[in-house]
């Protein structure tokens, strides 16, 4: 998207023949992490979802996996997990992009059965966002665990303190705090 148009979201799981693309839209380096996110997919514990401009459905403008088996932290409520919410290049945020690719994930989740689903948010993070479109702070802190790869193949263990957001999707209110 070129200038500040609308973007009508149309989100796609990912192909293999996505993956070149995908690595130069958003480059990831020796973590490799699309194709890490597909590998998932292919397992069939996830979905890796492809977000376009439906005027311009070969431009990516986000990213986002939903792990169907939850979050990999096992102290964390069960549910379905929206990870790696990205809308990039960061020049299109803040134009409701992110909203919309959370309210389509939502309809995802519905449609596989799922009555909940959960995500986690660090200090920095857009928690307001989450709030305000029904996501609920559980007060559970848990460490979002990942691995990195840099230039040198040298492996990087990240642990970022996290806090476990939830919704229910069938209806409005606390209660999914609980569920
Ligand atoms: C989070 C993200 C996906 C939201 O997408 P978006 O298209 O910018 O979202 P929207 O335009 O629908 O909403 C923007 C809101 O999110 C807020 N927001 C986005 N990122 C934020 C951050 N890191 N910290 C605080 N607020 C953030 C904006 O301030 C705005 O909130 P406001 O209207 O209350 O000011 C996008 O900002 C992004 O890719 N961020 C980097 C990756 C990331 O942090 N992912 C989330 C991991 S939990």
């Amino acid at each position: 998207m070129s200038d500040m148009q609308t973007c009508d979201v149309v989100l796609r799981p990912c192909t293999t023949a996505d993956l070149p693309a995908l690595e130069a839209w958003a480059p990831t380096g020796n973590s490799r992490t699309h194709a890490m996110r597909f590998s998932h997919q292919e397992a069939g514990t996830s979905t890796y979802f492809l977000a376009t401009c439906r005027a311009d459905p070969d431009t990516f403008v986000g990213s986002c996996e939903i792990r169907w088996d939850g979050c990999a932290a096992p102290d964390v409520p069960r549910c379905p997990e929206i990870n790696g919410l990205q809308v990039w290049p960061d020049v299109l945020r803040s134009q409701g992009i992110g909203t919309q690719m959370l309210r389509l994930l939502e309809q995802e989740a519905r449609v596989h059965g799922h009555d909940s689903l959960g995500l986690g948010v660090d200090d920095s993070g857009p928690k307001r966002l989450y709030l305000r479109l029904g996501y609920v702070d559980t007060g559970h802190d848990y460490l979002d665990r990942y691995t990195l790869i840099d230039g040198s193949h040298q492996e990087h263990h990240v642990a970022d303190p996290a806090r476990w957001m939830m919704k229910s999707l069938g209806g409005e209110g606390p209660e999914c705090a609980r569920s």
